[in-house]
């Protein structure tokens, strides 16, 4: 192909589309007073039916748009790289060089998907990120208190962000920040006194605990008595008393190995489970210390609070009137000290959006502290869930919800008995399916949006859901399976791709794959999932229009039959990428 200039922040070993796309602005910065960089910078994806659309305005050349992109479109040249332009008032329309376009698109995916380095698939990463450390926080449950669905969607997030910024070059420390500090670890030691039992702590742990404080919640709301004796079996905790640490320690040590097997149901892996148990008191000493000498200290009736009305952020407790401290004390401390342990670059927060005020609160105070490295401090947050519930009653642990996915996706599957026949490991697959059903519908909107959870929706074959996701996956991967033949591929530079150029289907196919590095830097800007489950969704419907025209089986002409097959194995190669960005585990039969 015809060499092209360089842009700054373009790397076509990467993306290939963005050759076709400077090829373009080469084109404009010869027919217009543009450097080839400005006029890239006009270059987007067209609508429906266009590749790339250039609005002539955004140049503010001093004359009629319509008669500049006139003038181009008079002027245009077919070559290797645009086919054809359109002009269309005062924009232009281009559409790259079909077959050149197919075969630069596969043999990039082909070579990104198994020729690397590292040998994992690196086809729509990018290095935008070397050098760089962020620690994404997220989940973050709490120690015997319900596993809720904001803590599900932090999960579920957070696991993709964690997926995306790898993807982008970042070092990523993946956090879990768990409430395993505080009240309720006194009326925990108080109950299981009362109430607990070894053996169960052994057996289930998530819902022994669990029990126990819910009964011993009951217990100090309807006694003062118990409830200051729990206050001091927190203060003996506190004070490091080593019967009671020893305990504490138990039930927290069996709490994280379970939810570490279900983190492992999910996709998702910690790098470090830390807690508030962590933050040093003398961290939260020096917190309030330093905001008293700012002045930004309060009394107010026995209690000491933050006063941040002047940057509209109300008063916040800073320590309560018995001494102990707070969450966003201890927030900020956290902070401080993971920065000082990881100089991290960036850290994303990712808290329901119910939390907003008070992580506006702690990012305002570390500012204020003069904190240079405060600004780089994110939080992703989300709106809320509506009704999780399984049929048996309200979710409170994960395991319900991954437990309820695999189920009623079994019945789901066991209602087509032929099919039902032919899967091998009923019971995984339809695990899967049901997670991939419950992770899809919790990121296919904006974050922002609250949701209604909804299992017979997310969990049907039928409309954009995870179960279609996994369904085109899975036929993808059934073609080498069903043309043994054909098989192995010859290398690329082997197969005659211009064959596929006849298929608008298969242009589709090839372009589509060729913008999803785009959709990984999109997504690094808005922190938004939905991005890339639309694309996986667009993705999938142009191989669902693509299968009764670009047909494999029974094509006689070896040569085409290859083209097509390779096609396929590009966009099952690009479709599980995006799947696994999204922490999905693509299956290859069900
Ligand atoms: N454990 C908290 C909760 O369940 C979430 C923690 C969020 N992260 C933080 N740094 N405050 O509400």
């Amino acid at each position: 192909m015809p060499q092209l200039p360089t842009v700054p922040n373009t790397d076509p070993s990467k993306c290939v589309l963005d050759s076709f796309r400077i090829a373009i602005a080469k084109r404009l910065s010869e027919a217009l007073p543009l450097t080839v960089e400005q006029a890239f910078s006009g270059v987007d994806y067209g609508k429906k039916g266009e590749d790339f659309t250039v609005a002539i305005p955004r140049f503010r050349l001093p004359a009629s748009p319509s008669e500049i992109a006139a003038k181009v479109a008079e002027k245009f040249q077919p070559d290797e790289w645009i086919e054809s332009i359109v002009h269309d008032n005062a924009f232009l329309h281009f559409r790259v060089n079909t077959t050149n376009m197919i075969r630069e698109v596969l043999h990039q995916v082909h070579h990104l998907s198994h020729e690397t380095k590292s040998g994992e698939p690196e086809y729509g990463t990018n290095t935008s990120g070397a050098g760089q450390k962020v620690i994404i926080e997220y989940s973050s449950p709490n120690i015997a208190k319900a596993f809720h669905v904001g803590h599900l969607r932090s999960t579920i997030i957070g696991a993709f962000l964690a997926n995306l910024y790898k993807a982008c070059g970042w070092e990523v420390i993946s956090m879990n920040y768990l409430g395993d500090w505080g009240s309720q670890i006194g009326k925990i030691a108080y109950g299981f006194e009362k109430y607990g039992s070894q053996e169960e702590l052994e057996k289930d742990t998530i819902k022994h605990l669990f029990d126990i404080y819910v009964q011993a919640h009951k217990d100090t709301q309807s006694d003062p008595e118990i409830k200051a004796e729990a206050a001091r079996w927190f203060k003996r905790l506190e004070d490091g008393d080593e019967e009671i640490l020893s305990k504490w320690k138990e039930w927290r040590e069996k709490s994280v190995k379970t939810y570490e097997s279900e983190y492992e149901r999910l996709n998702v892996k910690f790098d470090v489970y830390t807690g508030e148990s962590a933050v040093s008191q003398e961290g939260m000493e020096n917190v309030l210390e330093k905001l008293e000498s700012m002045g930004l200290l309060v009394e107010s009736k026995g209690a000491t609070l933050v006063d941040l009305e002047k940057w509209k952020l109300a008063k916040a407790i800073a320590r309560k009137q018995d001494g102990t401290s707070i969450y966003l004390i201890r927030d900020i401390a956290a902070a401080i000290e993971r920065y000082e342990k990881y100089k991290f670059d960036k850290m994303i927060y990712v808290v329901a959006s119910q939390q907003d005020h008070h992580l506006a609160q702690c990012f305002k105070v570390l500012e204020l502290m003069g904190l240079p490295w405060a600004k780089s401090l994110v939080h992703v947050n989300y709106g809320l869930v509506l009704g999780m519930s399984t049929r048996k009653g309200t979710v409170v642990f994960l395991d319900q919800i991954i437990r309820e996915a695999g189920n009623v996706m079994h019945e789901q599957m066991q209602k087509n008995e032929e099919k039902y026949q032919n899967v091998e490991d009923p019971e995984t697959t339809s695990l899967e399916i049901g997670i991939t059903g419950v992770k899809i519908q919790d990121m296919a909107a904006k974050r922002i949006n609250n949701y209604t959870f909804n299992w017979d929706r997310m969990l049907s074959f039928e409309g954009d859901t995870g179960p279609y996701l996994q369904y085109a996956h899975v036929r993808l991967a059934s073609i080498g399976r069903k043309n043994p033949h054909l098989l192995p591929l010859p290398a690329p530079s082997e197969i005659d791709t211009s064959h596929l150029a006849q298929w608008e289907a298969a242009r589709n196919i090839a372009f589509l794959l060729g913008t999803y590095p785009d959709v990984v830097k999109t997504a690094l800007k808005t922190h938004e999932p939905s991005g890339v489950v639309t694309y996986a969704f667009r993705l999938a419907h142009a191989i669902s229009s693509a299968w009764e025209v670009v047909i494999v089986k029974g094509e006689e002409d070896v040569e085409k039959a290859r083209a097509k097959m390779f096609l396929y194995e590009c966009a099952r190669e690009v479709l599980a990428a995006a799947m696994k960005l999204l922490s999905i585990r693509p299956l290859e039969r069900m």
